[in-house]
């Protein structure tokens, strides 16, 4: 499996191509819409997110509800594009300087992304490396995401930290878990945690500054055996790594305990392996449900960590590019804070990492050649 993404913040639409999906899958427009809408909400998100419908055209890879093993494409309009014809113009004849941006933000891609390819005006590069790019990524995830159903694997996600706002431990994914994040406006397990975290929001909103957090994706019913310890680009704790540090802002990843690992011991560090129902299996899940590499059947345990967003009403300082003087960082519509929205966004980059390994593994070119040689593959499984 593999894909493609294309489109500016303001431009005309944001367009994807997911190659690699196995015939006979069942696919409508409204399950991906489902997911953009997911995207779309959380507390402390701008004022984009009224204006955009996100409504997603399905135009390839599907007839009559299936997909049909060719690359699918989809095309998602920006509504917001009518305000910006001129400014985002392809035609050369348009050239202005309306909204030119001189002046780089402090922790955004302005400076550096106008160094690397030579550009006078930010805005070619503000444009691509905004986070409306991650619609279509959202898009194109949620097939991976209905694919790894159909496969029996399930994706969740929740916010665990919001500025200085921490939300309960949880032991183990449940559906009335799932049902409280997913009415949280902040995607929190605990409403105290999330009236704290709506709290810091609003007030750091008001002080023109912004706020970042955690948070965590759950991957259930991954088989035994994607991935690999053979070489280190089949590692699959690297490859979701990679994916969830390519979201933007993410500036730390831990799998299972994470980084809390290095202070124990050994002894206190792994997961003893146990004697089970039906075979063998392990007494806890500190490692994340992958060892050496490879998934090892437990729930697969991610948490991500998101900076606080970079465009600020009450602007860092900087240089104006052109002048060479010193002045406050420019200030576009923004949002304060996107960690319920990241933490959505971070469930379709999982299940596009685990649907592409899951098709290395048990291959086929259709649903119904696939489906059982999961099916065969976790019954002959002499451990589990
Ligand atoms: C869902 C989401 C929404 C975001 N919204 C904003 C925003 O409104 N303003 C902003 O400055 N950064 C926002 N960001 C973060 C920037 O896109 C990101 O910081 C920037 O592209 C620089 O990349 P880096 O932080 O990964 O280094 C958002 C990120 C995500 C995941």
């Amino acid at each position: 499996m593999r894909f493609l993404t294309a489109g500016e913040s303001h431009g005309q639409a944001l367009v994807g191509i997911l190659d690699g999906v196995p015939a006979g899958l069942c696919l409508k427009a409204e399950d991906i819409q489902k997911e953009l809408i997911r995207r779309k909400k959380g507390y402390g998100r701008g004022d984009r997110q009224n204006i955009e419908l996100d409504a997603v055209q399905i135009l390839s890879g599907v007839r009559f509800g299936k997909t049909l093993g060719s690359p699918i494409s989809l095309l998602i309009e920006n509504k917001d594009w009518k305000n910006w014809q001129k400014i985002m113009s392809v035609k050369e004849e348009d050239q202005s300087s309306e909204r030119k941006v001189e002046i780089p933000r402090p922790g955004h891609a302005d400076l550096t992304g106008a160094q690397k390819y030579g550009f006078e005006d930010m805005r070619n590069v503000l444009e691509r490396a905004s986070a409306r790019e991650t619609t279509m990524r959202v898009a194109i995830g949620s097939i991976a995401r209905i694919f790894l159903k159909e496969c029996g694997v399930q994706i969740y996600s929740r916010v665990t930290q919001i500025g200085s706002v921490q939300d309960v431990l949880i032991e183990e994914w449940s559906e009335g878990l799932l049902e409280k994040v997913e009415a949280s406006s902040v995607r929190m397990v605990s409403s105290d945690a999330e009236t704290r975290a709506v709290e810091e929001i609003r007030n750091a909103g008001e002080a023109g500054d912004t706020l970042g957090g955690s948070f965590e994706v759950a991957a259930i019913g991954v088989p035994v055996g994607l991935g690999s310890y053979v070489h280190w680009d089949r590692k699959l704790d690297g490859k979701l790594a990679q994916c969830l540090m390519s979201l933007n802002a993410i500036k730390s990843v831990d799998l299972g305990i994470g980084h809390e690992v290095a202070k124990l011991r050994g002894s206190e560090a792994h997961d003893e392996i146990v004697r089970k129902d039906r075979g063998i299996g392990y007494a806890s899940n500190r490692s994340g449900g992958i060892q050496a590499g490879m998934s090892s059947g437990e729930a697969i345990l991610l948490r991500a960590h998101m900076k606080p967003l970079s465009t600020l009403k009450t602007p860092l300082n900087s240089v104006n590019m052109t002048t060479l003087e010193s002045s406050p960082a420019h200030f576009e519509r923004s949002d304060v804070c996107a960690v319920p929205s990241a933490a959505v966004i971070g469930e379709s980059l999982v299940a596009l990492v685990l649907a592409e390994e899951i098709l290395k593994k048990f291959g086929g070119d259709s649903m119904e050649e696939l489906i059982p040689r999961i099916r065969e593959w976790k019954e002959k499984d002499k451990f589990l």
